[in-house]
């Protein structure tokens, strides 16, 4: 390609945008629920004649969607998305019938293609079919329910604990159905997306202090503490944008003194962190019971689909009785329950898996930093990030590793801001010491292009 090719591919690139920029704010605003809707004629909307129908092609997200794709095919990147794997997927997978170094999913301990996880899924649908049909209050409990939800209960230390069919809606419906108007939710300024629906869900106040500071959230809390009933802090074990980790310790004795609850989402953390997996509590030697709601996933290391909340008996009874997305969603498939069972007691037996994990996480961290690339603050554990600073060149490695054979997420505006942009890569304790040093070099061969 021409040069006078290449600028004009960057100009109308950068006129994309701005539009997209523009449209992107108003897309976040229909999520949020205050955009106007269709007939209001604001922002994406101006441009339009008036048409009395409803339009989906009219909203704010469409518009969204639309300049993406449009993005994509000015700068001529191929989507990275959407992509379609034929088998297992962990450190490898098989793409168009080509295997490729996979860097793209939560398999972090290799579990969910594990033999005697997969059998004790089959074995539950041989028992209890592959649907319980309905919420486990009118259709009643299948035992691997109750057993996997016991398990997390004493891997957590904890008086009890209840499942729920989504990581993303545990977040959303526990923080929605245990706060409201007069309380506060305070949040890590980096939260998951489902903390920030389930806080808007509500309708208490919703406050975010910068990202791990601790210092900011204890000045804020001594600000405005004294006006709200309840207060909920809510953390992350390990952050998946960034690869880093709170310091649990200075949040347990903010939570102390202030007089809040804390509540930490280990979708990340549970099985990485802490030498046996045992997650945050167990990196930082902070005690189960100094946090009041310990929050998971099913979907990552415990090799299956779903959320839980382990704690104190009160706390459990409200939500088994009470959490919409408890009571008014179907119980958790027995599969999946007897999945994650099976998942969590090779955590428990295994902890060489989560040594191999740390192992390739730091290997991959030491390896990428010495190539010169920009890893922000990862600390080596699962999620390490390669910083691209720029939308286009994450699109362009990430679709030259593709052709090296090597599978990685890009994540780029609007997902992160620009400056932010980067090439998202999560370690599983399969990836052997070789394919990660080989991804590095195809990494920086690429990078010097
Ligand atoms: C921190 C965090 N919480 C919750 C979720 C939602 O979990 P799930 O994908 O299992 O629904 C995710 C998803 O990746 C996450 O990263």
């Amino acid at each position: 390609m021409g040069m006078g090719d290449q600028i004009r591919k960057q100009l109308a690139a950068a006129a994309l945008k701005r539009q997209l920029e523009r449209v992107s704010g108003e897309a976040q605003a229909q999520l949020d629920g205050a955009a106007p809707q269709v007939g209001a004629r604001t922002g994406a909307l101006a441009d339009a004649s008036w048409d009395a129908r409803a339009r989906f092609e009219a909203m704010p997200l469409y518009q969204q969607v639309k300049l993406m794709k449009q993005m994509g095919e000015t700068l001529r990147v191929e989507s990275p998305f959407f992509r379609v794997h034929e088998g297992m997927a962990g450190a490898t997978t098989t793409i168009g019938g080509r295997e490729y170094i996979n860097f793209a999913n939560y398999n972090y301990l290799g579990l969910a293609s594990e033999p005697s996880v997969m059998a004790a899924a089959q074995d539950a649908i041989g028992h209890y079919g592959t649907s319980v049909s309905a919420s486990r209050m009118v259709a009643g409990e299948r035992p691997v329910q109750r057993e996997l939800e016991r398990a997390l209960a004493a891997f957590y230390e904890t008086d009890d604990c209840v499942a729920f069919v989504s990581g993303h809606a545990t977040n959303v419906t526990v923080i929605g159905a245990l706060f409201g108007h007069g309380d506060l939710i305070v949040h890590d300024a980096l939260a998951h997306n489902s903390i920030v629906q389930g806080a808007q869900l509500s309708g208490a106040k919703r406050l975010s202090f910068a990202h791990n500071d601790w210092r900011e959230l204890d000045s804020l809390l001594a600000r405005v503490r004294h006006e709200y009933r309840n207060v909920v802090v809510v953390l992350e074990g390990l952050y998946s944008m960034d690869g880093d980790y709170p310091e649990l310790e200075r949040f347990v004795e903010i939570r102390r003194r202030h007089g809040v609850f804390l509540m930490v989402d280990e979708a990340h953390s549970l099985g990485v962190l802490g030498e046996s997996g045992r997650g945050i509590r167990e990196h930082c030697g902070v005690p189960s019971d100094e946090v009041d709601l310990w929050m998971g996933t099913m979907s990552k290391t415990l090799a299956g689909c779903g959320g839980f909340i382990a704690g104190c008996q009160p706390l459990i009874d409200m939500l088994r009785h009470l959490a919409p997305g408890f009571l008014y969603s179907v119980g958790l498939a027995p599969a999946l329950a007897a999945a994650s069972l099976a998942a969590l007691e090779h955590l428990r037996a295994e902890p060489e898996r989560v040594q191999a994990l740390k192992a390739g996480g730091h290997q991959f961290l030491r390896e990428a930093r010495a190539a010169g690339f920009d890893t922000g603050t990862s600390a080596g554990y699962a999620v390490v990030p390669v910083i691209t600073r720029s939308s286009l060149k994450a699109a362009q490695w990430a679709n030259a590793l593709f052709d090296e054979g090597i599978n990685v997420q890009p994540i780029f505006y609007p997902a992160v801001e620009e400056r932010a942009a980067r090439l998202r890569f999560f370690i599983c304790s399969t990836h052997l010491p070789e394919q990660i040093t080989h991804t590095i070099a195809a990494l920086a061969r690429i990078a010097n292009r």
